[in-house]
């Protein structure tokens, strides 16, 4: 039986192999499957129903049906059930916690945190939902009225990475809804089974049927799927977070029928310790942002810019503070550090890596590749957290989003040579910088071309701010007031004959 109808679900009773669409929990049409593995121990944890386009197209069909009687209620119909999902969710933290412990191998304690942090959106645009208002425009002639409505886009495709598996769809999917969007999400192949028990406690919560669908499909599939996700004619809006490489494809397919598009997209964010830093403060902060979900974030700090009068100092205590760092399963309460989500992640950190000490990097930390056993192994699942120098910031992995916990260390003199070199990639998500100059915080927030800045702190995500990036970062910002205009069209409408 695929319903978990007690209170709190245990781990085991929110695992569902099925995908969700119209309410019920379907199979593939080709009666398809995919595995689920654990990144840790590469063992599969379940099969999943593996979708394909015909599949799809009856989620997106269900979307649509259920659209009308969804965007008619009252917002405040839609913010009671969305605050009910929102109470469930927070009722399941732990559950939720473990199975993206599971899934994705992230330490319980940053699972725990993601879930609330997930929930936070649901709350935000519940209450979002209340406060949304059209307007009324001085008209331009007499007998005349001008009126704003602001109505929901439509059915909304959201197509969700796995480096969050719950934050990334309610933070997508919680102001679709709370704008009277019906939606369709299609997590990442890697991580499943946190969409699905979202899903759960969706109809648990009295969402109706059609409004929240989910899509599951594999790596090969995902191209069929997310073609027709990209392209159908019902589907009036795609969220997307993911690489910019793909971030690119969705656009582009989405531009086959005009679709409106959220990207949130690659990041390579710089984080500069100025000479005035507080350099505790500036290791905290590096720390926050650098070592979270073991390097696999968007905004993780990604190149560590120092200036020369205190770059040996920082690098020193640098690394006193990462031989503390313990790697291990996510489950084990010590552990700060979870492995890399599969195989072709740890693939390519090593030939990242490879090439870096072909372009003259040395390695001052780690480095080693570990196997779950944290013994030496090519074929491991670990890196260990890995402190670099002697790149610049042309060279290949400077340039590269790492996520990944490498801390590459680039010296510099200068704040104009700085800001230059911060700003030289085509990323512009987000940045970080140490200072405790007021001048200068002012002048260098202002002139690092990206959509987040963290001065002095290296946590900068919260559901009442927005969170989006700009050049090839992405388009559009989630969470925040600003994050429900995203999923609402604008209409303009004129009373005439009123004379
Ligand atoms: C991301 O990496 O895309 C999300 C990070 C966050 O929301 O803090």
């Amino acid at each position: 039986m695929q319903t978990a109808n007690s209170k709190s679900s245990t781990l085991s009773e929110l695992i569902f192999k099925q995908a969700f669409i119209d309410g019920t929990w379907v199979d593939a049409q080709s009666k398809a499957n995919f595995t689920v593995y654990n990144p840790l121990t590469q063992a599969s944890i379940t099969k999943v129903a593996n979708l394909g386009a015909q599949d799809v197209e009856l989620a997106i069909n269900a979307a649509q049906v259920a659209l009308e009687s969804w965007r008619s209620k009252l917002p405040s119909d839609r913010a009671r059930l969305l605050m009910k999902w929102h109470d469930l969710i927070l009722a399941h933290q732990d559950s939720l916690a473990q199975l993206m412990v599971l899934e994705q191998g992230k330490p319980y304690p940053e699972a725990r945190g993601e879930v609330k942090y997930g929930a936070s959106f649901i709350k935000w645009f519940a209450e979002e939902a209340l406060r949304d208002q059209g307007a009324i425009i001085p008209p331009f002639a007499k007998g005349r009225k001008l009126l704003v409505l602001r109505q929901a886009v439509g059915v909304v495709a959201a197509i969700t990475p796995w480096n969050f598996p719950n934050a990334m769809i309610t933070r997508k999917c919680a102001p679709a809804l709370a704008a009277g969007c019906t939606v369709v999400v299609k997590p990442a192949e890697d991580t499943p089974l946190s969409a699905l028990a979202l899903a759960d406690l969706a109809i648990k919560a009295g969402i109706p049927k059609g409004v929240f669908n989910v899509v599951t499909c594999d790596r090969e599939q995902a191209t069929e799927v997310g073609k027709l996700l990209c392209t159908h004619p019902l589907v009036r809006k795609v969220g997307f977070t993911g690489s910019t490489a793909i971030g690119k494809l969705v656009m582009n397919m989405a531009s086959s029928t005009v679709k409106r598009v959220s990207l949130e997209l690659g990041g390579n964010a710089p984080l500069i310790v100025f000479e005035d830093a507080d350099l505790d403060l500036a290791l905290k902060g590096l720390f926050a942002s650098k070592f979270r979900n073991a390097g696999q974030t968007c905004i993780c700090a990604n190149r560590i810019f120092v200036h020369q009068d205190v770059i040996e100092d920082f690098t020193q205590k640098l690394i006193a503070k990462c031989q503390n760092l313990k790697l291990g399963d996510g489950a084990n309460p010590e552990t700060a550090i979870g492995p890399l989500i599969n195989p072709r992640a740890i693939k390519r950190v090593q030939q990242l890596l490879l090439q870096a000490q072909k372009d003259g990097a040395h390695i001052l930390y780690g480095g080693r590749i570990l196997d779950q056993n944290l013994q030496e192994s090519k074929q491991g699942v670990f890196l260990e957290p890995t402190i670099i120098t002697g790149l610049d910031n042309h060279s290949e992995l400077a340039q590269s989003e790492l996520f990944a916990p490498i801390v590459n260390l680039i010296p510099f003199n200068d704040e104009k040579e700085v800001i230059q070199q911060a700003n030289d990639t085509p990323y512009g998500l987000a940045a970080y910088f140490f200072s405790e100059d007021h001048r200068r915080i002012w002048r260098v927030s202002e002139a690092l071309e990206y959509g987040m800045v963290g001065v002095n702190d290296g946590s900068i995500s919260s559901a009442v701010a927005p969170f989006g990036g700009v050049k090839e970062s992405g388009i559009g910002r989630e969470g925040s007031s600003w994050g429900l205009d995203e999923f609402i069209e604008m209409k303009y409408v004129m009373l005439g004959g009123l004379n």
